[in-house]
């Protein structure tokens, strides 16, 4: 195990040795790496569960060969392990677990059960082109959640349909850990944070705040006429160099078409700026969110 600043484990061993010596409950963030400040949330989210906030934060560091398509990122995803090493720890994580494919997978991938994701939850959104994507994020989850078992599993929501397919998964599978969905994390700007958005050059992330814009902007039409067009939100990002995949409005839940009237949705858009491909969401309500204060 090689000690830089905070344990960085390699090995289902060394894992399992630094599972051994915890005395507190164990928060855990999965991530594949090219940290920012999306996982900053997550990690500082994950510190503050527990009883006297005595958790330790465990986060994954693995690009998983599962959820790539044969035509995806997978070889090209940022890698800087030293990096993401010191910004773990300044976010205040306890320990990296950072496993190669072997320490995942000793015999080889197709010696393991495989996760399949229903395909009700896959219909739309990125499911619908991402064929066997939330299959391979699955198996990785159900697999990482068995060698860790931590208590509870933190996940951003920015990919809200990776969050969905996943809470059912441990519901499913009566998986003992609490699972948290926290928020997306923007920039400045709006643009939601992502480890692809390294991809962008200065003027794709200006095209880009099309997204977030359009998002904003919908969320407005649709409290004021309870509608919203959604040709007209395609061709206002299309004017803007972006090339759509989907936006859809969907049952925030079941992830299939709103059946009648709902007082909220998910409007969730997938496009291309240059090469890039980014997600994000909103959801749409016809009044604005009570907020508790106590
Ligand atoms: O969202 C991600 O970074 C990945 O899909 C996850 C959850 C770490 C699984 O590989």
């Amino acid at each position: 195990m090689i000690q830089v600043q905070l344990p960085i484990l390699q090995t289902k061993d060394e894992l399992d040795s630094w599972l051994r010596q915890q005395k507190n409950q164990i928060n855990f963030v999965p991530t594949m790496g090219a940290l920012h400040l999306g996982h900053a949330e997550l990690i500082k989210t994950a510190k503050k569960i527990g009883a006297h906030q005595s958790s330790v934060v465990l986060i994954s560091i693995f690009v998983n060969p599962l959820q790539f398509g044969a035509n995806e990122d997978f070889e090209d995803y940022p890698k800087n392990l030293m990096n993401d090493c010191q910004l773990a720890k300044k976010y205040g994580a306890d320990a990296i677990w950072a496993p190669n494919y072997e320490d995942i997978f000793p015999y080889g991938e197709k010696a393991y059960f495989k996760i399949k994701a229903p395909s009700t939850l896959q219909n739309y959104l990125c499911g619908a082109t991402r064929k066997g994507h939330f299959d391979g994020v699955s198996t990785i989850i159900a697999r990482l959640l068995g060698l860790i078992k931590p208590n509870t599993l933190l996940l951003g929501e920015k990919d809200w349909q990776q969050y969905i397919i996943l809470r059912q998964l441990v519901n499913d599978l009566g998986l003992p850990v609490e699972i948290q969905g926290i928020a997306t994390v923007r920039d400045s700007n709006g643009l939601a944070l992502s480890s692809r958005n390294q991809y962008l050059s200065k003027n794709e992330h200006t095209q880009a705040l099309a997204l977030p814009r359009a998002l904003r902007k919908a969320c407005k039409d649709f409290k004021k006429h309870q509608g919203i067009n959604l040709k007209e939100i395609k061709s206002s990002l299309e004017k803007n160099d972006l090339k759509v995949e989907y936006i859809e409005i969907l049952d925030k839940d079941l992830l299939t078409p709103v059946q009648g009237t709902k007082s909220i949705s998910l409007l969730a858009a997938a496009v291309t700026c240059g090469n890039t491909r980014l997600i994000d969401h909103t959801f749409l309500m016809t009044r604005s969110p009570i907020v508790a204060i106590d």
